[in-house]
């Protein structure tokens, strides 16, 4: 299964790839991962994308449709994309790529949340840097507080989830990503969720519009 998940910073995009991940034997790539992993490794992508994620801007779109296809090449079992494409040119790169090696995404996962929800929780996250597993201090609280349920050790805040900066990523949603779902209307299946109400609330609607689409 191959599937794309969009939807504003704070969506609810990670929570739910982990979860549909475990369901459905994919992997998860999320670029917004990937590019903390290359700057925690000091490379130069991870160099290049460093000032762009701390304002709330957008990496260069061919620095991260590179990255995003090399990526997807090492996942031939399916995968869900997270935070990927995040503009048209970025999702015409895709294209591209998927008909080169004749494949084709089965669904778009559009999470959908008014803005006012956002700011609280991109505030309130907290993320084990070991697993990648995501918290929330009142949503979605770890057994232990401050320290991931999985035995990795102290969760951390994101730095660029402070309200200033969370502000500018909302702000480059709406200017350059939001247009991506239209993007996509005639190309593939698109299942639209209602994502501000609760976490499991979510994860069954979307494995229902799956059930239905995909199968
Ligand atoms: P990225 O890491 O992709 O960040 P994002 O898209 O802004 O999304 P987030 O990871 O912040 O949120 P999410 O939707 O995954 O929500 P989560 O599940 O964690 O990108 C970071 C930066 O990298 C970008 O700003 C950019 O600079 C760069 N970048 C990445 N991809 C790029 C690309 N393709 N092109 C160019 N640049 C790129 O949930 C958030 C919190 O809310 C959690 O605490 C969670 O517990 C809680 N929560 C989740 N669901 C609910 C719910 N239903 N109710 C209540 N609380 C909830």
């Amino acid at each position: 299964m191959r599937l794309i998940l969009l939807g504003p910073p704070g969506a609810g995009k990670g929570t739910q790839c982990k979860r549909i991940i475990e369901k459905y034997g994919i992997t998860h790539l999320s670029s917004g991962d990937i590019l903390r992993a290359e700057r925690a490794a000091g490379t130069e992508l991870g160099k290049k994308a460093q000032s762009y994620m701390d304002s709330g801007a957008l990496v260069p779109d061919d620095l991260i449709i590179d990255m995003m296809i090399g990526a997807i090449k090492n996942a031939p079992a399916g995968y869900v994309l997270d935070g990927f494409p995040r503009t048209v040119v970025q999702a015409e790169g895709l294209d591209k790529a998927l008909s080169q090696a004749g494949e084709k995404i089965d669904a778009i996962v559009e999470l959908q949340v008014p803005d006012s929800a956002i700011l609280s929780r991109m505030t309130g996250r907290r993320s084990c840097p070991v697993c990648g597993q995501v918290y929330h201090i009142e949503n979605l609280k770890p057994k232990v507080e401050g320290r991931c349920d999985k035995g990795c050790g102290p969760l951390v805040q994101r730095p660029d989830d402070t309200p200033e900066v969370v502000m500018n990523r909302l702000k480059t949603y709406h200017e350059q990503t939001a247009a991506v779902v239209g993007y996509y209307q005639d190309k593939y299946p698109i299942l639209t969720i209602n994502a501000d109400q609760q976490i499991d609330k979510v994860t069954a609607d979307i494995f229902k519009g799956l059930e239905t689409l995909v199968h």
